[in-house]
């Protein structure tokens, strides 16, 4: 593992937001909504790190495709909050007509085009899509780290109450003034919740001596006792993405997708029991709140990250950063290129 911060530059070069877009995000799944969002016979189209996707179920089966007409590229279905019921994608620019296994069932005036015309070549692009732990999981790039390894922490520690369904209660998101990584770094920080947050997220976590820590290739984890024998668990995990868990079976997750190199989302979904519906606008409120504490910090980290910052030494209580700073480099192959 790291022993030092990653250097500034690799939070400023654009060139860096680039090779991410390439080696880092393709390799990695993204979580796109929940399991019980989608039942069968439905669609709902999605925008990610600026691909549009369409997730479908037809069958029981649940499928991902570009939402991409493959005649002239046009999207099929606006994204929405909610999945609709329909038995066809039907492109809204000349009319060609999918079923949602993707298969081409119709194109107006098919005897008329210029070279012979064959529906089965031109399915819908699909993209690798799996179901684990109530969420939907989606990968862009052809060739992902397997889902199992990317949450090979979560499922060690807490296999039975991640594994588990639950409905999307709410989701908010910002946009935040900063690198991704910046963001990212400081919800892996477990030396300034103290100082940070003391009447917020420090209340939640309680007594820093009583932190337990978990690394793993993968992930790390922060475990903060929780009511009589639980604890509460927040995971650090690749992309740019920290996931709550409480004992009760509620699930919190926060992300930080880019939108350029110095600005990205902080998107925050809650998953739990529909039971928790009249509860989640409260529950969203409390993390918004030590979110506000983080989102000052955060974009005055990038006004220092801009101007030519060496970071100082990690401490003991920062070793998630490193931990996640390591998994990103090997990724990023940072040891092949020339230091910026
Ligand atoms: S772009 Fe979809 S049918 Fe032409
Ligand atoms: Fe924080």
């Amino acid at each position: 593992m790291n022993s030092t911060f990653l250097p500034a530059w690799l939070y400023t070069e654009p060139a860096i937001a680039q090779r991410e877009r390439q080696r880092y995000d393709p390799r990695l799944w993204h979580p796109l909504t929940a399991t019980t969002a989608l039942v069968d016979g439905q669609a709902q189209a999605f925008e990610l790190l600026g691909a549009p996707l369409v997730l479908t179920r037809f069958q029981g089966t649940l499928r991902c495709f570009l939402n991409r007409c493959p005649h002239r590229g046009v999207v099929l279905q606006p994204p929405s909050a909610q999945a609709t019921t329909c038995r066809r994608l039907v492109c809204p620019y000349h009319g060609w007509t999918y079923d949602l296994q993707g298969q081409l069932l119709a194109a107006a005036r098919e005897s008329d085009f210029v070279e012979p015309f064959q529906r089965s070549d031109w399915p819908l692009i699909a993209l690798p899509c799996r179901e684990l732990g109530g969420l939907i999981w989606v990968a862009i790039g052809p060739d992902p780290l397997p889902l199992e390894q990317q949450l090979d922490l979560v499922l060690q520690e807490a296999n039975a109450l991640f594994n588990r369904p639950r409905d999307l209660l709410l989701r908010q998101g910002h946009t935040l003034n900063c690198n991704w990584k910046i963001a990212h770094d400081n919800t892996l920080d477990d030396y300034h919740v103290a100082i940070a947050h003391p009447t917020t997220l420090h209340r939640e976590q309680g007594p820093v001596r009583l932190y337990r820590h978990a690394l793993s290739d993968h992930g790390s984890l922060l475990a903060t006792p929780y009511g009589e024998a639980g604890e509460f668990l927040t995971f650090g995990l690749a992309p740019w993405t920290h996931l709550l868990l409480w004992p009760d079976g509620r699930l919190a997750l926060i992300q930080f997708p880019p939108l350029d190199l110095d600005h990205c989302r902080m998107e925050v979904w809650l998953l739990g029991d529909s039971a928790l519906q009249p509860a989640a606008q409260a529950w969203m409120d409390e993390i918004q709140t030590f979110l506000a504490e983080d989102r000052r910090l955060v974009e005055a980290a990038q006004v220092g990250y801009a101007s030519a910052l060496v970071p100082g030494p990690p401490h003991r209580l920062e070793q998630r950063i490193l931990q996640q700073q390591t998994f990103y480099a090997q990724l990023m192959d940072l040891e092949a290129m020339p230091e910026g």
